[in-house]
């Protein structure tokens, strides 16, 4: 898609995007709730968690006795058996849409072609060590450098998303001989504790001890209003905010962020990535855009810079690049900043892994020959029309964004409980209903299924979020 065109896609799809702003609350209390992940110490997960059988009761109690305890993981909230397209089945046999996925079921789980591609390389190549290459691993390079915009056509692979934007700094640093970086309150970008430096959300941040040194933070895309004013003039403001950073510093290595936020759906105007890429380069800083999450046609683009129509100098993807089986990451970068021939960059184990180049490559052949970029488009403005009049009859559901095939929905405060209150519920009375999705921000209803989600699939999703909201929103009225 030309810039031009893909700024025109982006402009309908923020108008579509603004149906309704139901009141300022719902879109502010949108992005301070805990950003990844939902709560797993609530009355309604205790509720939820009552109704499951005894063996998994009894799974999630070993669970929880033999990993190290963490927040968002810890307890568990099901155990899994089976993942086939868009479907998980528990162990007692109860089957979900995951509208979840950790973003990485762009092609469905257990696809028969990147199965069968991965079953092959398992046979082939188990493992390529140090100092060899291997085919597969290079015709990923090679298509990845095709796919992506611009000038970015040098690769790195690493098994996971965190050590890949650790790469991507470390290649910022060395490149600017600086070592600053300007990353936004309240983003996530991993959980290594380089990436949670770079991140803003307190969960991670916290009791962490000392992070990295240099890194800076701007307020997050999303919050922009609650900071710079609702004359429309917000994000105009963000982007002066972080040209002014640049400026000041005079020594800042990268900019880091996702072009979209993905935990809560916030889509900036179409112009605004452009300002700040002018800003970079005036101030001799690398931009660096996490895309891990969104990457591969999500968005309704292979990559969702093009929807903004900038390239960034180093593009960061994962999460679905593996095809929902195998881990893998990689940092695309420009050409001329392959400066490091005598450092270290990466250097991880399985750096050049066979199984998970030809997970990746059959998971690109997917996405292409079942049309799943355009699928992603045409499904996507659908659907957000759909939820949009979801969210007119309910009044639990306010504000609805999206990007592709991908949505958020904001839950509203209700019944004199908070929107945090109220989306917990509406998550475990969906999850009853056989649909999972992620709470983001705290409030925010995110839907991630598969491209290739089929449309009755696709209806039945919309029906559970429909009749949950509906007899949750009475329930709640009734005091119950
Ligand atoms: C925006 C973003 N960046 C980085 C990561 C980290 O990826 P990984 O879990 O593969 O390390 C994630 C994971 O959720 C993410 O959403």
């Amino acid at each position: 898609m030309t810039s031009c065109a893909a700024w025109l896609a982006l402009c309908e799809l923020t108008a579509l995007t603004e149906p309704r702003v139901r009141t300022g609350y719902g879109t502010l209390m949108a992005h301070i709730g805990p950003s990844e992940g939902d709560t797993n110490s609530s009355s309604a997960r205790r509720s939820w968690r009552a109704q499951l059988g005894p063996e998994t009761r009894y799974l999630l109690d070993e669970d929880e006795r033999y990993f190290l305890r963490q927040s968002l993981s810890t307890p568990c909230l099901d155990v899994v058996e089976r993942a086939t397209g868009a479907t998980l089945v528990d162990l007692d046999g109860r089957e979900i849409l995951d509208f979840h996925g950790n973003s990485v079921h762009q092609v469905g789980y257990g696809h028969p072609r990147v199965i069968e591609a991965v079953k092959a390389e398992l046979d082939r190549l188990p493992f390529s060590p140090r100092r060899y290459t291997n085919s597969s691993a290079i015709a990923l390079a090679r298509r990845l450098a095709d796919l992506a915009p611009g000038d970015l056509s040098k690769v790195l692979f690493t098994p996971s998303g965190a050590a890949a934007v650790g790469m991507a700094v470390k290649l910022a640093r060395f490149a600017t001989k600086r070592h600053k970086t300007v990353s936004m309150w309240d983003s996530f970008h991993g959980a290594n504790l380089d990436t949670i430096s770079l991140g803003g959300e307190a969960l991670f941040r916290r009791d962490a001890g000392p992070l990295m040194p240099g890194a800076e933070h701007v307020p997050p895309l999303g919050l922009a209003e609650r900071f710079f004013g609702t004359d429309g003039l917000a994000y105009q403001r963000l982007a002066d905010y972080i040209d002014y950073v640049l400026e000041v510093q005079g020594d800042v290595a990268a900019v880091v962020a996702e072009p979209v936020r993905w935990t809560t759906v916030a889509v900036p105007p179409a112009d605004f990535w452009a300002r700040v890429r002018d800003s970079c380069d005036r101030h001799g800083t690398l931009l660096v855009f996490d895309e891990i999450p969104s990457c591969l046609g999500r968005s309704g683009s292979m990559f969702v810079c093009e929807h903004f129509g900038v390239t960034p100098d180093i593009l960061v993807i994962g999460k679905g690049l593996g095809g929902g089986v195998m881990p893998l990451a990689a940092i695309v970068a420009r050409s001329d900043l392959d400066v490091v021939p005598d450092g270290a960059l990466g250097h991880y184990t399985h750096e050049k892994s066979p199984l998970g180049a030809a997970a990746a490559l059959a998971t690109l052949d997917v996405i292409e020959q079942e049309g799943l970029v355009a699928r992603a488009r045409d499904i996507g403005h659908a659907t957000l029309e759909r939820l949009g009049a979801l969210a007119a009859g309910s009044p639990i559901l306010g504000q609805v964004r999206g990007l592709g095939m991908y949505w958020g929905v904001d839950v509203e405060p209700w019944a004199g409980r908070a929107p945090v209150d109220v989306a917990d519920h509406l998550l475990y009375a969906c999850l009853e209903r056989g649909l999972s999705f992620k709470i983001g921000g705290g409030n925010v209803v995110t839907l991630c299924p598969p491209l290739n989600v089929s449309s009755d699939e696709l209806e039945r999703a919309l029906a559970i979020i429909g009749s949950a909201a509906t007899s949750l929103a009475k329930r709640l009225s009734a005091g119950s």
